[in-house]
C-alpha cells in the first residue's frame, strides 16, 4: 500500500507556480486572488487562510474581504461586480458555503468567467464538459494531479464516484471520463452502493460522512481517494474513508489531512496564475 503524499505532491505543484510566478514578476505582473467570506464560519475561515498563505508562499498578492453574516445579497453582488472591474484583480473566490439567506448561485454566476478561478460559473461548467477549458475545479483537478503525480492510469478502469455535488462529485466523473475512464457516480438514492463501490478500480469518496467508507466497499488492490474533512466521535480531523480499516486493502489511498485537501490548494493556485497570464494576453 502507498500513500498518497497530497502534501509533497501539492509543494511540488507549488514551486513551479512560484517559478512562473517570479517570471512574470519580472514583467511587472503580481497575479491577485480577492477572496471573499462572509460570515464566521470557524472552517471556512481556515480554509481562506490557507489559501491566503499558499498565495504568499508561491508570490502572489491576496486581497481578504471579509463580510459579516447579516450581509445583504446587494452588497455581496456590488463588491462582487467591484473586484470583477478592477484591473489589479486576476482570480476572485467566494468562499462557500455562504450564511443563510444569501444566493450563492447568484454570486457564482455573478463572478466574471474570465476571473472564476474555482470554475463554478456555467459557462466554465459548460467548457469542462465538452473538455475546452482554462480553468477546472480545484478538487477534482488536484485529485488528476495526484493520480498522474503517482503514475496511476486512469484509461480504462472502472472509476466510481461517491457524490454528485457540483463542485467535486460532478466534475470528478468528468475528468475521469475524459481520461477514457468508465465511470459511475453513487449517491444518495443509488442501490447497492456498497457492491458498486467494492468493483471499483479507482474509488472517490466525497460524500461528508465520518469514516462511512469500510472494508466492504473496498476492492483488494483498488485506489481510494477520500474528499472528506469530517471530525470523528472525538473530534479529531478524519475523512470519509475508514482509513485504518481500509489501508491494507488498497494499492493507494490519500490520506486525511494531507492527501486531497494540499491539492485543492495547490490547483487554486495554478488557476490564479493561469487567469493573471490569459488577462495579460501571456
Ligand atoms: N467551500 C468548500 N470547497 C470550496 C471551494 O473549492 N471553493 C470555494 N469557493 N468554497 C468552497
Amino acid at each position: 500500500m502507498t500513500i498518497l503524499d497530497g502534501k509533497k505532491v501539492s509543494a511540488d505543484v507549488k514551486a513551479q507556480v512560484a517559478e512562473e510566478t517570479k517570471k512574470l514578476a519580472a514583467e511587472g505582473i503580481v497575479p491577485t486572488l480577492a477572496v471573499i467570506l462572509v460570515g464566521d464560519d470557524p472552517a471556512s475561515r481556515v480554509y481562506v487562510d490557507n489559501k491566503k498563505k499558499a498565495c504568499e508562499l508561491v508570490g502572489f498578492r491576496s486581497l481578504e474581504f471579509k463580510l459579516p453574516a447579516e450581509t445583504k445579497q446587494e452588497e455581496l453582488m456590488a463588491l462582487v461586480d467591484e473586484l470583477n472591474n478592477r484591473d489589479d484583480v486576476n482570480g476572485i473566490l467566494c468562499q462557500l458555503p455562504l450564511p443563510a439567506g444569501l444566493d450563492e448561485n447568484a454570486v457564482i454566476e455573478a463572478i466574471s468567467p474570465l476571473k472564476d478561478v474555482d470554475a463554478f460559473h456555467k459557462q466554465n461548467v459548460g467548457r469542462i464538459m465538452i473538455g475546452d477549458y482554462d480553468f477546472l475545479p480545484c478538487t477534482p483537478a488536484g485529485i488528476m494531479e495526484l493520480l498522474h503525480a503517482y503514475d496511476i492510469e486512469v484509461e480504462g478502469k472502472n472509476c466510481v464516484v461517491i457524490g454528485r455535488s457540483n463542485i467535486v462529485g460532478k466534475p470528478m466523473a468528468m475528468l475521469m471520463l475524459h481520461e477514457n475512464a468508465t465511470v459511475t457516480i453513487c449517491h444518495s438514492r443509488t442501490k447497492n452502493i456498497r457492491d458498486i463501490a467494492a468493483a471499483a478500480d479507482i474509488l472517490v469518496v466525497a460524500i461528508g460522512r465520518a469514516k462511512h467508507v469500510k472494508s466492504d466497499m473496498v476492492r483488494e488492490g483498488a485506489v481510494v481517494i477520500d474528499v472528506g474533512m469530517d471530525r470523528d466521535e472525538n473530534g479529531k480531523l478524519c475523512g470519509d474513508v475508514d482509513f485504518e480499516a481500509v489501508k491494507d486493502k488498497c494499492s493507494y489511498i490519500t490520506p486525511v489531512p494531507g492527501g486531497v485537501g494540499p491539492m485543492t490548494i495547490a490547483m487554486l493556485m495554478k488557476n490564479t496564475l493561469k487567469a493573471a497570464k490569459l488577462q495579460n494576453n501571456l
